[in-house]
């Protein structure tokens, strides 16, 4: 599978949030609730997540971190718990479900809401936040990037501009937290929401919201929070005025593992990476005939292209990625209805694209190969064009080499007839396709003869040869043995490797 849907979740996550994840599922008791040593590792270790989004987001109190499951958990917590029925908000129609909804609904008891209108780019000129700016206006609350064209909204100016009306600022930092620095103080956030999945790289169920000093969130649930509890009501300082209830500490421990793993990364790598990525998808695929793509592409942006091909609806283009390239992307409204109104895109939605930091060049190659055949570029493809996209047919041959693939799925792919693939790959590498496909079967198989416990067959089969007779005559043919000859010389210590 190639993932190309990052901002809906990261799938890949670094190694090291697993183990932890796996490390605090074994080891850690409820935080708070107890002074064994299980409750207070389970403590310390929700602490230092706090200590870590503390420090990446550049706010001065750890204890003005809680957490939430996600960022609608953290925005509506924000939004209902600052906004009543008196105030006026200012927003944005870049702006997601989990802060359209909460909006809507307190708009059902009076409070106003200004939107800052999308232009057909999809973005927004925050300096006419001044002009919408009333008497009882209370707050600016936006997003950081469009989730569904990756457009960012200037945020220092959306903080310079609260700071200078004594406005609250509410940030939904949802699509850029892990790879932009954000910065509470200097762009003066009064409240920072966001979610552990996505960009930060930590599991589900993970989020918060870090709140400036000064700032006083009214709890959106109470319950128990294992101290205070003769109190009739919420205790009132924070963390726990917002955390009532057993916290995520399983995956608060993945989340402090993956900020620590951004830190030691570098935000600027992170950034730079994912940018060069969806900038290099992009550039791939702006000009193919029949292609549309939505958004501003000047200056920064979050790694995220929407695009639509002419003829087709985008649930049905995200459908042939899935099924005929194994391409994971998210098509339709990406709960940002208001983005698409201004897109023009309510009826066909889009085809979004995310990169993320574990995603190759390869990946975004073989991602535009496959748009420009689903947009029927590929049937233009002659011998030099082929030629040109070796080092892509065996990048494609190499993500699937386990899968059933055959000569007519990639001359499909590369937009060939199966008899001129065939010819051409055997010109170009020497050896036939299906056996260059074995051949690299092998070498792969050959590694988890050596390391594993599992049977032969189960490993033949799981790399794609389901034929065993076939398999075992072409591993004598290479290695000049049987497997289970070099296993049992592996195990007598007869060879190393
Ligand atoms: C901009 C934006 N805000 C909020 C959310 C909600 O995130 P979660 O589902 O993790 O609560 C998303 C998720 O797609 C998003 O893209």
């Amino acid at each position: 599978m190639i993932y190309l849907d990052n901002a809906a979740t990261t799938i890949h996550k670094p190694d090291c949030v697993v183990e932890a994840v796996a490390h605090a599922m074994q080891n850690l008791g409820n935080c708070g609730r107890g002074a064994n040593g299980g409750s207070l590792s389970a403590a310390r270790v929700i602490y230092q997540a706090r200590e870590a989004a503390a420090a990446l987001f550049h706010l001065d109190s750890p204890e003005r971190v809680c957490f939430t499951c996600n960022s609608t958990e953290a925005l509506n917590t924000a939004i209902l718990g600052l906004i009543g029925p008196e105030d006026h908000v200012i927003s944005t129609d870049l702006e997601h479900n989990s802060v359209l909804r909460p909006l809507y609904h307190l708009m059902k008891s009076g409070t106003r809401v200004s939107f800052l209108q999308a232009d057909p780019s999809g973005n927004v000129d925050v300096s006419q936040i001044e002009a919408l700016i009333r008497e009882n206006t209370k707050a600016v609350i936006c997003t950081h990037a469009s989730n569904v064209t990756g457009n960012l909204i200037n945020i220092q100016l959306v903080g310079e501009i609260a700071r200078r009306h004594g406005l609250l600022f509410i940030l939904d930092a949802s699509q850029t937290a892990g790879s932009f620095d954000i910065n509470m103080e200097r762009d003066h956030i009064s409240v920072l929401c966001f979610t552990g999945h996505k960009g930060l790289m930590g599991p589900q169920g993970t989020g918060g919201l870090c709140i400036a000093k000064g700032v006083d969130i009214r709890p959106l649930k109470m319950g128990g929070t294992g101290v205070q509890t003769n109190l009739p009501d919420q205790p009132s300082q924070y963390p726990i005025r917002l955390e009532a209830g057993t916290l995520n500490s399983h995956g608060i421990a993945g989340l402090k593992q993956a900020i620590e793993y951004i830190q030691e990364t570098g935000i600027a790598a992170i950034h730079e990476k994912e940018h060069e990525l969806m900038l290099r998808f992009y550039q791939g695929v702006k000009n193919v005939d029949g292609v549309k793509v939505y958004g501003d592409f000047f200056g920064d942006r979050a790694p995220i292209v929407a695009l639509n091909i002419e003829g087709y609806d985008s649930g049905e283009i995200g459908d042939i990625l899935w099924e005929d390239f194994q391409i994971a992307v998210r098509s339709g409204a990406h709960c940002a209805p208001r983005m698409h109104q201004a897109l023009g895109t309510v009826e066909m939605g889009a085809v979004r694209f995310s990169f993320g930091w574990f995603n190759t060049q390869e990946e975004v190659d073989l991602a535009v190969a496959a748009i420009r055949q689903i947009a029927g570029e590929n049937q233009k493809t002659d011998g030099e064009t082929l030629a040109d996209q070796m080092g892509l047919i065996t990048a494609y041959i190499r993500s699937h080499y386990r899968d059933e693939i055959t000569l007519e799925e990639i001359a499909g792919y590369f937009g060939v007839s199966r008899e001129y693939f065939s010819r051409f790959f055997k010109k170009q590498t020497g050896v036939n396709f299906i056996r260059y496909v074995h051949l690299l079967r092998l070498e792969h198989i050959h590694e988890d003869i050596l390391s594993g416990n599992d049977s032969i067959m189960d490993i033949a089969a799981r790399h794609g040869f389901h034929n065993y007779k076939l398999f075992t005559k072409m591993f004598r043919e290479v290695y000049g043995c049987g497997p289970r000859d070099l296993r049992k010389a592996k195990e007598e210590g007869t060879i190393k490797q």
